[in-house]
């Protein structure tokens, strides 16, 4: 429709040079809706095909009894026509021939014209012949030739036409006119660039007033936000973050180096992902092997070891890392390479894996927060004057230290803060002075001591965004709308 509609605008413009009026145009027969035509002229204006202007006016329509008169004649030419030439007519038969409507108000219309007349109970004429203005009249404006003046007031006030408010259009022919439509193309191909047929390919233009759909941004997860925070105090207390993106490791560097016996439950697949394929790893640093082998099997630097069948077998599996502090080793393991010793800061907020069931604050992955410090003579009083800082610096005021057990440091503490809003301590980290088991094999020297800590993101991040369960926070069932809406953190105010 809207395209045959294009086509006979087109081709009535070609054969007439302009429309002066579009309320004339005929589609097979018909009239056509002007909003189907404005339809229409405005697609063809965007191709500058042609172009229009609105023509407002006030049209006159005769309503369905107005139609009836135009056709048949006016209630008093009707009832005229019955009163036979010089006969009477029962005035109580009248409605029985013209219909009670026709008699009531014809007769009244043809007693004023003084064309009948009343003679006791029948109608006479009083004219031979008359004029039937009326009907005249309407068919004057259904032709268009009476659109104002006294006649036309009257025939409004008899309510046999109407004024409508009707816009139709005077339309021209534009610059590209032609009397054939070309598809616009709407955005420019890769095919369009090889063949050189965008040089005149005809574009649609661009709508720049169109609304458009509001662009969707992507967010940084709130636990990434969180990160961003513990980096920047990281960076502010002058540490180097770790290049921590080893997250398949082999048990040597996260267990073994680490002085972790090989049948320590740790070890087990009910709390650690084994790789299958490939199981295991061929690139261990064999010297530095040898000695870590040497240390769990017979001791040394003062330590009697595990007195135990140390076999490479175990520690070349491949699993999952369990926690960061497996890069930490491989970090310190390449600062005692260096030609000389030199203290170090280093930290790494990055994701570790653990074979746990998943309840409502576990998941089998998540994130550590991590950091040392390798200086020689480091005390056990630097590492509870440092936690002191750090905490200090997300907002924890008060903390305090429970002596605990890892297999790698000695002495261990688990690190606790006082919890204002829940009045009590809870448990935020774990820390230690890694063994000297550990950091000998590595070829530090004798008096270099290391202090470290670690401790989750996912706790501080479910704390700060008010999360009481971390499905909420991660994994399908978390809520994308959230992770959008989430604001950044600020350690103001207590974190835990
Ligand atoms: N690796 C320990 C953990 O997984 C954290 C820790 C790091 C403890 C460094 C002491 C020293 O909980």
């Amino acid at each position: 429709m809207s395209e045959e509609l294009q086509l006979l605008i087109l081709r009535t413009l070609d054969t007439d040079g302009e429309i002066a009026d579009t309320g004339a145009l005929l589609l097979d027969g018909q009239e056509v809706d002007q909003l189907q035509v404005l339809g229409a002229l405005n697609s063809l204006g965007v191709r500058e095909m042609v172009s229009h202007t609105s023509l407002d006016r006030e049209r006159l329509h005769l309503t369905a009894e107005g139609e009836q008169i135009s056709l048949h004649g006016s209630h008093e030419a009707r009832v005229f026509n019955v009163v036979p030439s010089g006969g009477t007519l029962a005035l109580a038969n009248l409605a029985g021939i013209v219909g009670a409507e026709t008699a009531k108000i014809g007769q009244g219309q043809a007693f004023k014209n003084k064309w009948i007349k009343k003679d006791g109970a029948v109608l006479k004429r009083e004219v031979e012949s008359i004029h039937d203005k009326v009907r005249e009249e309407l068919q004057k404006v259904e032709r268009g030739e009476l659109n104002e003046g006294k006649e036309v007031a009257d025939l409004i006030k008899r309510k046999l036409v109407v004024k409508k408010k009707s816009t139709t259009y005077h339309v021209t022919k534009g610059p590209n006119f032609s009397t054939t439509i070309q598809r616009l193309a709407t955005d420019l191909t890769a095919e369009m660039i090889q063949s050189g047929s965008w040089r005149t390919a005809p574009f649609k233009k661009y709508n720049f007033a169109a609304a458009g759909l509001a662009p969707e941004g992507g967010a940084l997860h709130p636990l990434m936000k969180v990160r961003e925070e513990f980096r920047s105090i990281f960076f502010e207390l002058g540490f180097q973050e770790m290049p921590s993106n080893h997250f398949v490791e082999s048990s040597f560097w996260n267990f073994d180096a680490l002085f972790q016996p090989q049948q320590h439950p740790a070890r087990d697949a009910h709390d650690t992902f084994f790789l299958k394929d490939p199981a295991s790893s061929s690139s261990l640093p064999e010297e530095y092997l040898q000695k870590v082998k040497k240390v769990h099997s017979e001791g040394g630097y003062g330590s009697i070891g595990y007195q135990y069948d140390w076999k490479r077998d175990e520690a070349e599996k491949l699993i999952l890392r369990t926690h960061t502090t497996s890069r930490s080793t491989y970090m310190l393991w390449k600062l005692a390479q260096e030609p000389e010793f030199r203290p170090v800061k280093y930290f790494s907020v990055d994701r570790v894996f653990r074979n746990e069931t998943v309840d409502a604050t576990h998941l089998a992955e998540f994130h550590q927060i991590e950091g040392l410090i390798a200086d020689r003579g480091l005390t056990l009083g630097d590492l509870i004057g440092f936690m002191d800082q750090f905490f200090k610096k997300m907002g924890i005021e008060k903390i305090k230290f429970k002596p605990a057990y890892n297999p790698y440091t000695e002495p261990s503490m688990e690190v606790f803060a006082y919890h204002n809003g829940l009045n009590k301590w809870v448990e935020i980290g774990n820390s230690g002075m890694f063994r000297p088991e550990m950091l000998r094999p590595m070829g530090l020297p004798e008096d270099v001591r290391v202090i470290a800590w670690g401790l989750g993101l996912e706790r501080p991040t479910m704390i700060r965004y008010g999360i009481s369960n971390i499905r909420d926070l991660l994994g399908h069932k978390c809520n994308l709308d959230f992770i959008r809406r989430s604001g950044i953190v600020r350690f103001d105010k207590e974190l835990i």
